[in-house]
């Protein structure tokens, strides 16, 4: 895995035959890509995006997935599931999870040990609400979120790890952190994760932003010095700005 991974999470959006069409129109335009591409697709059209990627260098992943392997969990999908079909990332702790289908920091760091376990990449969402922004806690916010998250996951399983800074203000809003706030926090961050482990493994950890990022914004974002790719919703939809997204990512 590359230090740069630009993802998009098409969240619930596409159906199978439409992944494949999008898919196909991403792929030329991101064929020579600097960073490792990800498209973060719908359970139902996984099987569809696993055969229009075969072959080239977009990866696919999924937007959840349970902690148990296997049992009565009925409508449930299990990352050893994943894993068996091809699947290499998970999104998890993305703030829709947590805002409208009750992840709690407890459940996200059981599903964050179900996707390492599974050998999956785990791409681990956290941020602030504008309350908190306000409040001036964004930073404990994250650190918290971060830390309980990541307990129990050693240095060589931080790995399986990128972690998503996406403040929920900013998410499908159309409003942006500045490449200053961004930075700030995903530095907040890194500084977190040298806490927990060491400075080699923060610098080396991946650590996107997220929200509202765009072909318009993207180049500024990732030039900040601690932003190494992005989370891309509304804009990943579109396979012409999603490809200049991938292409800001150097
Ligand atoms: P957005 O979504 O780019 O549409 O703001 C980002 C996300 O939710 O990951």
């Amino acid at each position: 895995m590359g230090k740069y991974v630009i993802a998009g999470n098409w969240k619930m959006n596409k159906t199978p035959a439409e992944a494949t069409a999008l898919i196909e129109a991403i792929k030329p335009l991101v064929k020579d890509a600097a960073c490792d591409v990800v498209v973060g697709v719908p359970f139902i059209d996984i099987p569809a995006a696993l055969e229009a990627t075969k072959g080239s260098n977009i990866g696919v992943a999924a937007q959840n997935c349970y902690w148990e392997k296997s049992g009565a969990f009925t409508g449930e999908i299990s990352a050893d599931m994943l894993r068996e079909m091809g699947v290499k990332y998970v999104i998890l702790g993305h703030s829709e999870r947590r805002t409208y289908f009750g992840d709690t920091d407890a459940t996200v760091a059981k599903r964050v040990r179900g996707a390492i376990d599974a050998g999956l990449t785990a791409i681990l969402c956290v941020g602030e609400y504008l309350e908190q922004r306000e409040q001036g806690i964004t930073a404990e916010i994250c650190a918290m979120q971060t830390k309980i998250a990541l307990e129990g996951v050693s240095e060589e399983e931080l790995k399986q790890i990128i972690i998503a800074y996406e403040p929920v203000w900013a998410i499908g809003t159309g409003k942006t952190a500045t490449a200053e706030q961004a930075n700030e926090v995903c530095a907040q961050i890194r500084d977190v994760i040298a806490g927990l482990y060491n400075q080699a493994a923060a610098d080396a950890v991946t650590i996107q932003y997220g929200g509202s990022m765009n072909a318009g914004n993207a180049a500024q974002l990732l030039a900040m010095s601690d932003v190494d790719g992005g989370l891309i919703g509304g804009a990943s939809l579109k396979a012409e700005d999603f490809a200049t997204i991938v292409a800001a990512a150097k």
